[in-house]
């Protein structure tokens, strides 16, 4: 038996339109292959294939962080921009490979426009200058009459693009990064305070975000954000972090109970940012953009005392003299299919989203990594819908209008703790929800969804909700996908689109506000209160 309880008194604060977004960096085949195939059967007139395009526009993705990731910091956009056969090819040194720069800066941002979603811009901030970064601005949001504008109108896009949000580099902390800022967190953030302002004074209705930690096992985390912040609080919007959550084969329980670290990084951070604004005695918020994440299962990697703490320098350094340089080829792109299995994919990333919910008075972006292949499974010639599809629709079409506080009783389980490799060390965790909640009252539709996981791969729950607070609740429908009990490892493909298709289970009943269903294993469960 468990129970979740949710009245329209308490709320947590508004969802940000952009917290259920996606990542995209030119790694592998993510550009050429996926988005850019001049040769494929839908490719429209730019090479962009029109079948991920449509596929994506109808997901709705509100808003995709780009064009990178580690890439953006030796990228040099100006060289990325006019006529194909005059753009250079450079080396990308973080991912080993050859940027032709057929997708350059123009094509990213009107790939944007092409399938309707916001583009969160990052700039380069590791190999780039200050001017690079203040010309970029000019050249993509500035009406005209400068150098920069006019280039732009040149090169065939009259309006400016009208990007809001712009990142001050990815993981400066990092010592990984090209160009990095690692172990002066002052200098970049004072940086950040300069770039910022001088981009603002550019285009004034922009929002700026600065890079705090790449995840909480930095060794100078969080020491790293605060200091960062203190230089440039009053003049930045947002603070970028980034996890990767990891958990030993096999083990569900540490899988899906990732997101209880995702949010005790949020609460660091939200801390941090508090002591910084008083300290500034500033009435602002800067608010939490996570704008990379993601869930996995990976094999112990062995520890390596004595190479300092988290040895997270040491495991990303890579001088690999067999290591070649490579050039994507659009055309041929492999076939990809999710590692293990795909019901836990999508209900580790649907937890962390959930864990965004709850805390949507702090965190105002979301980019999920590899959100879009997600939202768009893909091989060389089609797109179709796996689970991670219908969950992430799901939280894009219903997590919207105010989180509510979403009060769950239930059976608990505990996870110990555990270390992947010298970087990724899990401290436990007791008393961990097997039943994982959060809601959100969508005034303007008319609804009150609250979602619900069942973490427990061996049982099932009667699950009574109580909305008894809210009046003229005229109907409910509950939607589910769960693992099959006699095909956990099956897999969706162009074949087989709708295996994992949300169905509305009929059995639950309403009596006096209170909504009573059952909640299959390892299940995802969306409750929509029409009102
Ligand atoms: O998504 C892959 C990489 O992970 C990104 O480039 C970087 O920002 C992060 O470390």
């Amino acid at each position: 038996m468990a129970k979740i309880t949710v009245h329209p008194d308490f709320k947590i604060g508004d969802i940000s339109e952009r917290l259920f977004s996606a990542f995209l960096e030119p790694i592998g085949t993510i550009v050429n292959g996926f988005m850019y195939n001049p040769k494929h059967k839908t490719a429209d007139e730019q090479g962009f294939r029109g079948d991920v395009i449509e596929a994506l526009k109808a997901s709705k993705v509100p808003a995709v962080r780009l064009p990178g990731g580690n890439f953006v910091s030796a990228w040099q956009w100006k060289d990325s921009i006019g006529k194909k056969e005059e753009r250079r090819v450079h080396l990308d040194p973080a991912w080993y490979q050859y940027i032709p720069n057929d997708v350059g800066h123009d094509e990213y941002l009107q790939w944007a426009e092409k399938v309707g979603t916001e583009p969160l811009y990052t700039l380069n901030m590791g190999t780039g200058t200050f001017q690079d970064a203040m010309d970029l601005v000019e050249y993509t949001n500035f009406e005209g009459g400068s150098y920069w504008s006019d280039l732009r109108k040149k090169n065939g896009h009259e309006k400016p693009y009208g990007v809001k949000m712009w990142y001050l580099g990815n993981e400066m902390d990092g010592p990984w990064q090209l160009g990095s800022w690692s172990g002066h967190p002052e200098d970049y953030g004072f940086r950040c305070r300069e770039v910022s302002k001088a981009i603002k004074w550019i285009d004034a209705s922009i929002e700026t975000g600065v890079c705090g930690s790449s995840a909480s096992f930095m060794e100078d985390f969080p020491e790293w954000d605060e200091k960062v912040l203190d230089q440039c609080y009053d003049v930045v919007d947002h603070l970028s972090v980034h996890h990767y959550h990891s958990a030993p084969p096999d083990d569900v329980k540490a899988l899906l109970g990732g997101s209880l670290y995702y949010e005790d990084f949020i609460n660091t951070e939200a801390a941090v940012i508090d002591y910084v604004a008083s300290k500034h005695r500033s009435p602002k918020k800067v608010m939490i953009s996570f704008d990379e994440y993601g869930c996995m299962m990976r094999e112990n990697a062995p520890l390596n005392p004595g190479w300092g703490r988290y040895n997270m320098a040491r495991s990303h350094y890579r001088f690999d003299p067999k290591r070649p340089y490579i050039l994507h080829d659009p055309d041929n792109m492999k076939h990809f299919e999710f590692p293990g299995r795909e019901i836990l994919h999508m209900l580790s990333a649907m937890s962390v989203q959930l864990a965004f919910l709850r805390h949507a008075d702090r965190v105002s972006i979301g980019c999920m990594t590899g959100g879009l292949g997600a939202l768009c499974s893909s091989d060389h010639d089609n797109v179709w819908k796996s689970a991670s599809h219908y969950g992430y629709s799901q939280m894009i079409k219903y997590a919207r209008g105010i989180s509510m506080k979403t009060v769950v009783d239930c059976e608990t389980y505990d996870m110990p703790g555990y270390a992947i490799e010298d970087t990724s060390q899990y401290t436990g965790k007791e008393g961990v929800n097997y039943i994982d909640s959060a809601s959100a009252w969508d005034k303007e539709n008319k609804r009150l969804t609250v979602f619900a996981i069942n973490r427990n791969e061996e049982s099932d729950y009667s699950l009574n909700i109580d909305v008894s607070g809210f009046t003229g609740i005229s109907g409910v429908k509950h939607y589910e996908i769960f693992s099959d009990p006699d095909d956990p490892d099956k897999k969706s493909s162009v074949n087989a689109q709708d295996i994992y298709a949300p169905v509305e289970n009929k059995s639950g009943s309403l009596k006096d506000g209170v909504y009573s269903a059952n909640v299959k294993p390892l299940s995802w469960n969306v409750f929509v209160f029409e009102m």
